[in-house]
């Protein structure tokens, strides 16, 4: 039996449909188990729906944050689900469900943290005018994008970027990394040396490339 990913969303899934590709097909590390949603109208349900993957909505409305989290956590296991990739999801885990998956929770986000944790990473770092962004992947920890850094992508801000231009390349480089430093962690291939988290032995971090967007 392959490993299994459950994938937690709130909105677009770009990086859902990522996820999805580089774990379909019989050569595939892992299959995804479940994609579930705290918002109904999330487009990534519609994306899972297509790719013949289990959606499911959970709604966060009128519920205390660990009842929340007690049903996230018996829907991921009653889909079998060992890892828990968090793809643009927008609610903070308790420590309930952090126990229940213990090292096993792993977020993208698009900031090299720990510089913009929260929201509109994109715009924080393109407000500040820094001149090199990208994306962290990390295990998740009870706080605000604070935990441990696994790999992360750089790519640039052009003078002329507009905010959107930057988030599109920002968002192409998460499309990359994740689905790598998943596969990554499902066979066993991280470790940690010397406080830092290395994939196959080294530190990883991915250079952003002149054709990409
Ligand atoms: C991404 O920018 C991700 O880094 C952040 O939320 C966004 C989700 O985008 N955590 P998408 O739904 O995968 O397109």
């Amino acid at each position: 039996m392959k490993p299994c990913i459950g994938v937690l969303i709130s909105g677009s899934g770009t990086n859902l449909a990522a996820l999805i590709d580089a774990f379909s097909g019989d050569d595939a590390k892992a299959a995804i188990g479940v994609v579930i949603s705290n918002r109904a109208d999330a487009y990534g349900l519609q994306r899972a729906v297509a790719a013949g993957i289990p959606a499911v909505h959970i709604s966060n409305a009128k519920k205390s944050r660990v009842d929340f989290d007690r049903e996230l956590i018996a829907t991921l296991q009653a889909h079998g689900v060992e890892w828990v990739a968090l793809a643009g999801f927008m609610r903070i885990l308790s420590p309930v469900f952090l126990e229940a998956f213990t090292g096993r929770v792993i977020n993208i986000h698009p900031s090299l943290l720990p510089s913009f944790p929260g929201l509109d990473a994109q715009e924080q770092a393109f407000k500040a005018g820094v001149k090199i962004t990208g994306a962290t992947v990390h295990f998740v920890d009870a706080g605000l994008d604070t935990g441990r850094i696994i790999a992360q992508g750089a790519v640039p801000r052009f003078e002329a970027d507009t905010i959107e231009a930057l988030r599109a390349r920002i968002l192409a480089m998460e499309h990359e990394l994740f689905p790598m430093v998943m596969a990554a962690a499902v066979s066993g291939r991280l470790s940690v040396e010397a406080g830092c988290v290395a994939i196959d032995g080294a530190a990883q971090a991915l250079a952003w490339q002149p054709d990409k967007p």
